[in-house]
């Protein structure tokens, strides 16, 4: 399975903040906003990564990741000269896909919750078809929006429908079989000039191979989109932080915990963080 996270667009809703540095770059409390979905890939044991954003921004991603290895990571680099949406993923991905499986994260979205990993590898059981994820908001008008019957079978997905049929909106996580790159490329653009990822999950309803998995309270799903989004996470993630002592989206702890690298390329990596509290958690988990 391949990962890919889309951090390009215009964070056109966050300007001033965006004119000048990407979205993805922001942080949420103490670490870039991208660290929140890098780390979901990595809890999936996904190592093998392609990291898609602007022509302005993408070296700025490259300073900040390098080519992963740091991390027992493969991470690469592709380009998105325009914002066409976000099923033009697969199409940029095309070659770094492969005849492989892929994981789209959008580099936006924060996860966090117990079962996480459980959540993902069950995603990752379907070898065929799509797996996307139902999350309940209070207002899912601004998302790609799944309507279930009684027993629950998935009988539509509608993309930032006026009146939604149901409160759950699709999270920035997808899974995908190795056809999603032929469907993505007969996507026509939609009428806001997108190629929708909802396009693309409709093609699987159709075909009979959407699995939707409804994720429940015990989950929480933040969007960063805006001001108030952005402070919310930072302080949702500094609470957490504080309360337990454990570090959400950690992604050098979560490179140790998989076993992608040593305790002595934790440490060093500890070091060249000495003066921050986040590199005293690093040392500490060695020790
Ligand atoms: P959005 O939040 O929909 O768009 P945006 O980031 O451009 O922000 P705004 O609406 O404020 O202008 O994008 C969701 C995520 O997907 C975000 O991480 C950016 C990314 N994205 C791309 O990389 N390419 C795209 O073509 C689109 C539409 C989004």
């Amino acid at each position: 399975m391949k990962g890919i996270i889309l951090a390009g667009g215009k964070g056109t809703r966050l300007y001033p903040m965006t004119k000048a540095v990407s979205k993805q770059l922001l942080p949420i409390y103490d670490k870039p906003l991208i660290y929140y979905p890098l780390s979901i890939l990595m809890l999936a044991s996904i190592r093998e990564i392609l990291v898609i954003s602007t022509p302005k921004d993408i070296d700025d991603y490259k300073t900040l990741l390098g080519d992963g290895s740091k991390l027992g990571l493969k991470i690469e680099y592709a380009v998105q000269k325009e914002a066409r949406g976000l099923a033009d993923a697969f199409i940029i991905g095309e070659k770094f896909i492969g005849k492989d499986n892929v994981c789209l994260i959008l580099g936006d979205n924060v996860f966090y919750g117990q079962n996480m990993t459980g959540v993902l590898e069950e995603a990752m059981s379907h070898k065929k078809g799509a797996v996307i994820f139902g999350y309940p908001v209070k207002d899912a008008s601004s998302f790609g929006v799944v309507e279930f019957d009684e027993n629950g079978k998935v009988l539509s997905i509608e993309e930032k429908p006026k009146s939604p049929k149901s409160n759950f909106a699709v999270p920035g996580l997808y899974f995908y079989d190795n056809k999603v790159v032929e469907i993505a490329k007969s996507i026509k653009p939609s009428s806001r000039g997108e190629i929708e990822i909802t396009a693309v999950n409709n093609v699987y309803l159709k075909n009979n191979e959407l699995y939707v998995t409804t994720m429940g309270r015990g989950m929480t799903w933040l969007d960063t989109g805006t001001p108030e989004g952005m402070l919310q996470a930072s302080e949702f993630v500094q609470t957490i932080q504080d309360r337990q002592g454990f570090y959400i989206s950690c992604i050098e702890e979560i490179a140790w915990r998989r076993g992608f690298i040593t305790s002595e390329q934790l440490l060093e990596l500890g070091a060249e963080l000495k003066n921050t509290e986040y590199g005293k958690y690093l040392v500490s988990l060695v020790k």
